[in-house]
């Protein structure tokens, strides 16, 4: 016990003076943006992009909603001109399309972790535009976070072709994001208010069940 405590409080004094070693600055001076993280980030966003041209590929291979399609072709379309920025502004920062960063990796994950959902066929639309909202919602902050980095970009190349990039798809970015918010609202409104579906014979029986009531009265 004795000893413990006493572990406890060296190692308490231990990690305050480290926290003193490490606390940030409070000054508004950062240190300047870190190229390998930049690396991975536009690793992590390739990943995305490419997890979203799956999603738009399942959403428009189960459609049911025609009127919905030609957006989510064109939508599609865009995803995979991200896809090619993507791997362009990658190439430029010297990374390697092929080595994924453990961010990447992640949202490869997550994006196939959404494509493993099964629901039954009356709610496959709804369940694609969800899974459209969660990749969008990620793809959309990816861009706006460079967006806000890339003026910090060194290199001067690099920091071209990122900013034509971000020219390119910001707007693009927030018209997926709050079209698929807006049909997925559109359609879980309309389930809201579908109604009920009977089973067979079942409607007979309630028939039959009203007219009965009506003789009780
Ligand atoms: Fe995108
Ligand atoms: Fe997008």
């Amino acid at each position: 016990m004795k000893k413990s405590t006493t572990s406890r409080s060296h190692s308490d004094s231990r990690s305050s003076s480290r926290k003193q070693a490490t606390r940030p600055s409070r000054s508004r001076s950062r240190q300047p943006l870190n190229g390998e993280w930049l690396k991975e980030f536009l690793s992590e966003m390739l990943a995305v992009e490419q997890g979203g041209v799956e999603l738009y590929d399942r959403a428009l291979e189960e459609l049911e909603h025609d009127d919905l399609r030609s957006k989510l072709e064109q939508y599609h379309e865009q995803t995979q001109r991200h896809v090619e920025l993507c791997q362009e502004m990658l190439n430029a920062a010297g990374g390697n399309e092929d080595e994924m960063s453990p961010a990447a990796e992640a949202a490869e994950h997550k994006a196939q972790g959404l494509l493993s959902a099964d629901v039954p066929p009356e709610l496959k639309d709804i369940n694609n535009l969800e899974n459209l909202v969660l990749a969008e919602t990620k793809d959309h902050w990816n861009w706006e976070l460079l967006g806000s980095l890339v003026e910090e970009i060194e290199e001067r190349d690099l920091k071209k072709i990122v900013s034509r990039a971000v020219r390119e798809v910001r707007k693009q970015e927030n018209d997926h994001l709050t079209w698929n918010q807006k049909m997925l609202t559109r359609l879980a409104t309309e389930a809201a208010h579908r109604e009920p579906e009977m089973e067979e014979g079942e409607e007979g029986e309630e028939e039959q069940e009203e007219s009965g009531s009506e003789r009780d009265y």
